[in-house]
């Protein structure tokens, strides 16, 4: 293994500063791209400090197609690691075009701009809501694809479009990640999970309840055919997800001697589940939170939400076998992350921190 020039799209995000952290920690040179319009600027702040290193930031859109190239051109990227998207179910039913336009054709100009370059290795965030309402579970990476919102359509969109980039042109090297649901935050307390508004997701519903910023956490859907009646998932600690990327992008590597001046032969396109085989459910998770910040979590009964399926959760013994890589946490330190991030910054990143 050596080091790399990696681009990192979207990386103010969430699962973005993660894995910049795990990714400057093992020696590689990094350059993010991002728009910030859902990341702020304190976000990549807290990683210089946490990391003492520096890397570059473009703060463009992806679909600046001048920009990226001019990006690229001069970085010289030997990975990328695409994170840049929108990823709000809801939203992107109300607003396809919204989707397809930020999503694919934001990967599109990223690809066009590569083109143009000698990198051919490219890790992508997917999502296991490619799989849909499963057929069978655990879920391996041969189960069918099917999306239910134009979100998920996004991403099977662009999973098929690097599918055909590979077989077009076979010395490209694609990793597409498949996520089950990354939860959690760093151990310092200092990057985590900051949604704008009422957060969809369970675990940051859950920390904003234990911080007093919402009254109870509504269960939706206590009649499911699980263990408890409520919705079971395959939660991934993000440390363990961000470890995963480095992983990926060993794996995009062929031959370490040649690195940038491209390796010949790739890999083709292939897909990974990152996950932990493990499935828990709603009340679970509740009560594992309870005992890890000694908060009450108050539960409302509430009806099934639209869209949700009872049971996800991973096979993910292909990233073991092929990447050499699984998850190591458990509920215990992706509750007790989750609480240090958002006790200790109640109201997610300040707007005026650089
Ligand atoms: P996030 O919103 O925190 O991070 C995405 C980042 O990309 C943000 O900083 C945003 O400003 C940036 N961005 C979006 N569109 C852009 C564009 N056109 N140009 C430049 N920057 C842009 O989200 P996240 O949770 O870190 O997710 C990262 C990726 O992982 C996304 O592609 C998401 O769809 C995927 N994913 C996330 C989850 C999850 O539960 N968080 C699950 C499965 C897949
Ligand atoms: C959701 C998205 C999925 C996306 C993923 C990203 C939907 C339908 N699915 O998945 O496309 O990839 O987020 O992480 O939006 N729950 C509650 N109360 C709450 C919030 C959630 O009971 O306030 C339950 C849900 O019903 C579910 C579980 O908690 O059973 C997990 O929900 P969530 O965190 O939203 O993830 P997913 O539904 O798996």
């Amino acid at each position: 293994m050596g080091v790399l020039r990696i681009l990192v799209t979207g990386g103010a995000g969430y699962i973005g500063t993660h894995t910049l952290v795990e990714v400057l920690a093992a020696g590689h040179e990094a350059h993010v791209i991002d728009n910030l319009g859902n990341s702020r600027p304190a976000a990549l702040a807290r990683v210089r400090q946490l990391t003492n290193r520096g890397f570059g930031f473009t703060r463009a859109d992806l679909r600046d197609q001048e920009a990226v190239a001019a990006l690229v051109a001069g970085f010289r990227p030997e990975a990328v690691i695409h994170f840049a998207g929108l990823k709000a179910v809801g939203e992107s039913v109300a607003d396809p075009l919204g989707y397809f336009d930020n999503n694919v054709a934001g990967t599109l100009s990223l690809l066009r701009a590569l083109r143009e370059s000698a990198c051919r290795r490219f890790v992508f965030s997917s999502s296991a809501t490619v799989y849909g309402d499963p057929d069978y579970l655990p879920i391996d990476e041969d189960h069918p694809r099917r999306v239910a919102n134009p979100y998920g359509r996004t991403k099977l969109q662009v999973e098929e479009i690097l599918g055909d980039l590979a077989r077009a042109d076979p010395s490209w090297s694609i990793a597409l990640l498949r996520y089950f649901n990354p939860v959690g935050a760093h151990p310092s307390g200092r990057i985590g999970e900051d949604p704008v508004g009422i957060p969809n997701n369970l675990m940051p519903f859950i920390t904003q309840v234990a911080t007093g910023r919402r009254a109870a956490l509504n269960v939706f859907g206590t009649d499911y055919d699980t263990p408890d009646g409520t919705g079971v998932r395959d939660y991934i600690h993000v440390t363990d997800l961000a470890r995963a990327h480095l992983a990926a992008v060993d794996w995009t590597v062929v031959d370490w001697t040649v690195v940038d001046g491209g390796d010949g032969a790739g890999r083709g396109c292939a897909a990974f589940n990152l996950g932990t085989g493990r499935g828990t459910s709603v009340l679970e998770m509740a009560r594992a939170f309870e005992e890890v910040s000694g908060r009450e979590i108050p539960l409302v009964r509430a009806p099934r939400r639209r869209g949700d399926v009872a049971s996800c959760y991973a096979d993910p013994g292909k990233a073991l076998r092929e990447l050499g890589w699984r998850a190591e946490l458990g509920l215990a330190e992706m509750c007790a992350s989750s609480w240090h991030w958002q006790s200790g910054n109640p109201e997610g990143y300040p707007e005026d921190e650089l």
